[in-house]
């Protein structure tokens, strides 16, 4: 065996074993857009599941770091076997940016990008809980 042909084999290997370990698509049970019933006072459960969105500095380039994290006002999504925030989705005006896959346990509802925000006016972000749905928060960029 050439040693081109072991590698693809090794490549081929590690790709299987990466699918293997991914969660069951069964435990994924609602896919609905959830709303926050009132703004101005969320519940809980409503601050548990929206995406809390940051603009950090610029690098050289312009890119500004852009990161969300699952849970407001300090109250954090959990991730556990059965329940778990399985991916994150930034929009910058309305344009896919970013887009994150989780896996329960392991990783918790976070996301990091470098975002060209100079022209842009809205980030969004959507976190897809496997049990409750799908919440989107949005902030102005200034
Ligand atoms: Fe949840």
């Amino acid at each position: 065996m050439k040693r081109r042909d072991a590698l693809k084999i090794g490549a081929l290997a590690a790709l299987a074993t990466t699918v293997a370990s991914a969660y069951d698509e069964k435990l994924i049970v609602n896919k609905q857009a959830m709303s926050i019933k009132d703004p101005a006072n969320p519940t809980e459960a409503e601050l548990k599941h929206s995406p809390e969105i940051t603009i950090g500095t610029a690098d050289k380039n312009g890119f500004a770091l852009v990161e969300v994290n699952i849970g407001q006002k300090g109250v954090l999504h959990p991730s556990v076997e059965n329940h778990w925030i399985y991916e994150i989705t930034l929009f910058a005006d309305g344009h896919k940016a970013a887009t994150v896959s989780l896996e329960p346990k392991t990783s918790r509802g976070y996301l990091a990008a470098r975002i060209d925000t100079k022209s842009v006016k809205t980030l969004s972000a959507v976190a897809r809980c496997n049990l409750h749905g799908d919440y989107t928060s949005s902030i102005a960029v200034v």
